[in-house]
């Protein structure tokens, strides 16, 4: 697989050691940057470039590392097409792939241990999407990013305004 990797320098550590571990594994890397963990740099440069990356096609997959994953994350999302997911263990970027159909993973460099976030990237570019239920939520995203709307009904209860419908999820396996 083609697989785009940016970091700033709080990821640079982990996003080097996990290029060297998808190489070692067969995959093909673009690094991004940065290039160096002493020099400050601004994670959205390197978010965007992976997002970038991913949604023009010239890679199929995005690894982006921070210092906690958040921001990198955000940066990326703000891609037409990227589903960029903070995982933080094996059942985060696990679901990440089953449900959301992530095509980019963040990870923290400074909040994920290495081993931990190794485990985490295999079980991310081992594991399919389920489709299913799952895949007009996704066209719920798209659609909004195409058009600027969506379906969700406006209601208002005693004063207090609610919008589109209210479910509960959780991070177990067996809900829906
Ligand atoms: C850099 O100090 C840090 O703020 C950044 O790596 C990231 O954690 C932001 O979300």
């Amino acid at each position: 697989m083609r697989i785009a990797v940016g970091s700033d320098h709080a990821g640079f550590d982990l996003k080097t050691a996990l290029a060297k571990h998808m190489v070692d594994a067969g995959h093909q890397i673009i690094d991004v940057g940065t290039d160096s963990p002493d020099v400050e740099v601004d994670y959205p440069v390197f978010g965007l470039a992976v997002g970038q990356a991913v949604a023009e096609g010239r890679v199929d997959r995005g690894i982006c590392v921070c210092g906690t994953g958040i921001g990198i994350g955000i940066a990326a999302n703000k891609v037409h097409g990227v589903r960029a997911a903070l995982v933080h263990d094996v059942t985060t970027a696990s679901l990440s792939r089953r449900h959301n159909d992530a095509n980019v993973i963040c990870l923290g460099g400074r909040t994920t241990g290495m081993q931990e976030a190794v485990d985490a990237v295999d079980a991310f570019f081992s594991v399919e999407f389920e489709g299913g239920r799952h895949l007009h939520r996704l066209h719920e995203i798209s659609d909004y990013e195409s058009n600027g709307s969506h379906a969700g009904a406006s209601t208002t209860t005693e004063g207090t305004t609610t919008e589109g419908t209210t479910t509960t999820d959780t991070a177990t396996t067996e809900r829906s």
